[in-house]
């Protein structure tokens, strides 16, 4: 198992690249199966997640190519001739986000078999509001042996449009809602939909595809179903939270950097936060220039849903504060079990409590290296931080987690003049 180890206390100086959004490049990868014709992908990241959705898509017939053989961060996926209409545990349980196919293949080919996910690190994850809103569009589901079998009603063929009020705002749910209700018979409304950039960059990509969605950002869809898709090209939105991560990277260690080919306009909550921390901003259309001298202030806040604080960001900036001036309540609204991290921070020094779901940080004025675990993809990149501004030498072990959801993470840090390096 790969492991970073990094000698901290280097200060961040130089270039970073962002890299497509890995939540947006999901549900797009995805939204292939709802037509015969090929789409055409480009700025989809290079990580785990991606390779492991890929596979999902072969398994049942999808043809991936990559027109460019030095740049694979360019695909064209052909979902002419699907075989297959079934994700299996084997593949779901290594990644929730394989839900996603649900929709779009009950949406084209009125069937799918797709493995229930379990639980996960950072929360129960049910998935009933996914169900619940394929069957107010006339599915037929049950859950047999552990997966999820949909299909339409065999006289009508299509999904119906619906009216659908989600009991809680749902990132994916609304994606595969959104998805399934292109082809469907007649107008969706969804209401309560996550506004995320992600779901607005899926939707960008469908409208493209021909289908006819209006409400896009808000938290209000209305898609009027047509009765075929077709052939799109699509850019994959900037990743926030990468961007988010480095920025907090140089909050928590100190030197300036320019964060290129980023969405700013995505990351108004995470700016307004790193500002009261004491990071200096200049904001372009797609940059950010940040330094940072001296210690962070620390800053209170809590997750919710965008535009607020995202959760994905929760744990980088509890790192901030662990090694600011000050005490901070961070408070954690959309998971139920995402601080996993605070026992690991603690390892490395920092004076962390959890009452419920609020961590409690007082600031310390250095950390110091150890080896610590990751336990979650956020989690890992809050530990990567900590270890850059920790004395001495850092271990992060079970580095799985970093690369399901950071393309070279390490590579762009070490560009930065980080002192760090992958130990297999
Ligand atoms: N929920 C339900 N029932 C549902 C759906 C959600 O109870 O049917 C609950 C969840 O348990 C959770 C809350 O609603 O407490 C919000 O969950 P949501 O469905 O929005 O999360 P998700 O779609 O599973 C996506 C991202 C996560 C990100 C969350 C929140 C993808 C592939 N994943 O997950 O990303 O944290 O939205 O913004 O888009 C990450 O990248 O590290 C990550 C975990």
């Amino acid at each position: 198992m790969d492991k970073l180890r990094m000698i901290g206390g280097v200060p961040l100086v130089g270039e970073v690249k962002i890299a497509g959004a890995k939540n947006a490049a999901l549900p797009i990868l995805c939204a292939c199966l709802l037509t015969d014709q090929p789409i055409t992908l480009r700025n989809v990241p290079d990580l785990q997640d991606v390779r492991t959705m890929i596979k999902i898509l072969q398994e049942m017939g999808v043809q991936v190519s990559f027109p460019d053989a030095t740049d694979h961060h360019h695909l064209v996926l052909n979902a002419a001739n699907i075989k297959s209409s079934e994700a299996t545990y084997e593949m779901v349980k290594t990644m929730r986000a394989s839900i996603l196919v649900l929709g779009p293949l009950l949406a084209r080919m009125h069937s799918a078999k797709v493995s229930l996910p379990g639980g996960c690190a950072i929360g129960a994850r049910p998935v009933d509001q996914h169900i619940k809103g394929l069957k107010a569009m006339g599915a037929t589901i049950h859950i047999k042996g552990g997966y999820i079998e949909a299909q339409t009603t065999a006289s009508v063929g299509r999904l119906q449009g619906a009216s659908i009020l989600t009991d809680m705002i749902t990132v994916t749910g609304t994606e595969n809602l959104l998805m399934a209700a292109t082809l469907a018979s007649g107008t969706t409304i969804l209401e309560n939909a996550a506004r995320e950039p992600e779901v607005g960059d899926l939707a960008e990509l469908l409208v493209k595809m021909g289908a006819k969605i209006t409400g896009i950002g808000s938290d209000r869809l209305v898609i009027e179903g047509v009765e075929k898709l077709h052939s799109a090209e699509h850019a994959v939105i900037a990743d926030r939270i990468e961007a988010g991560t480095f920025l907090c990277a140089v909050a928590a260690v100190g030197g300036e950097i320019l964060v290129k080919d980023c969405r700013p306009d995505t990351l108004d909550a995470v700016i307004v936060k790193l500002k009261e921390v004491g990071l200096e901003m200049e904001v372009g259309p797609d940059w950010i220039k940040a330094s940072m001298r001296g210690r962070p202030k620390a800053v209170s806040f809590r997750t919710s849903e965008y535009p607020a604080f995202p959760t994905d960001m929760q744990a980088q900036l509890m790192a901030v504060n662990a090694v600011a001036i000050g005490n901070s309540t961070i408070t954690e609204t959309i998971f139920e079990n995402r601080f996993m991290h605070v026992q690991e921070l603690n390892r490395l020094g920092a004076d962390i409590a959890i009452e419920g779901n609020t961590a409690i940080a007082q600031g310390v004025e250095k950390l110091s290296g150890a080896i610590v675990m990751a336990t979650d993809l956020r989690a890992s990149a809050s530990l990567v931080i900590a270890g850059l501004a920790a004395l001495g030498e850092t271990q992060v072990d079970r580095i799985y987690h970093l690369d399901r959801g950071y393309d070279r993470m390490e590579q762009k840090l070490t560009l930065l003049g980080a002192n760090i390096e992958r130990v297999k």
